[in-house]
């Protein structure tokens, strides 16, 4: 199982704005990037907070929701919610006959992957732009980690560049 954790940011390296914002600053060719790796993985891992700021679930993809009170939702269709633990998670994809998956945050979920070791590669969004904001893509307790550069892709003014997590 491949694991991908995709984000977006800013020139300045800002993930958010405050904790409650959505990600409306980014441009559509990110949005086009988001779904193309997304609809080739098929499942998408998210904490509660950042599902909550979609309108809408992710169409034609499993859509895995981390809420330490699964039982408060209603899981159906392509909306799982779970409290299980990030290896865990991992292989009850794999059994279910996914290759890769895609870890697509918050700050706290990016975090809790990197931190368990689960995440292969990192692709992020450079978005044009600079602003001022709170969040980082990872929080104060992230592990230190060493990456490999794999590739670059460019789309628009956007640049994509794609590291490997070494383990
Ligand atoms: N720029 C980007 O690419 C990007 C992408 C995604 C999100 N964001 C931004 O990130 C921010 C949200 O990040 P966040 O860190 O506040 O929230 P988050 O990671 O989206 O979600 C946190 C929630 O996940 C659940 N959770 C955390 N640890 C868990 C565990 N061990 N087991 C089960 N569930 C667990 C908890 O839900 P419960 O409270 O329900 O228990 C927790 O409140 C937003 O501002 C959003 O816009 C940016």
């Amino acid at each position: 199982m491949k694991t991908i954790l995709l984000a977006v940011q800013t020139v300045n390296g800002i993930f958010s704005v405050d904790r409650n914002s959505i990600t409306s600053w980014s441009s559509k060719e990110d949005k086009v990037y988001y779904k193309r790796i997304t609809k080739e993985s098929g499942a998408v891992i998210m904490g509660r907070i950042t599902f909550e700021t979609l309108k809408e679930p992710l169409r034609d993809r499993l859509n895995i929701v981390m809420t330490r009170n699964p039982e408060k939702y209603d899981s159906k269709g392509n909306v799982l919610f779970t409290d299980m633990s990030p290896k865990d998670l991992i292989s009850y994809l794999s059994d279910k006959g996914f290759g890769e998956v895609v870890i697509s945050g918050g700050q706290t979920v990016n975090t809790l992957f990197l931190n368990s070791n689960l995440v292969d590669e990192i692709h992020l969004s450079i978005e044009p732009k600079i602003f001022y904001g709170k969040i980082n893509m990872f929080s104060e307790n992230v592990r230190e980690k060493s990456l490999t550069f794999e590739r670059c892709e460019k789309s628009g003014n956007n640049i994509f560049l794609i590291y490997e997590v070494k383990k």
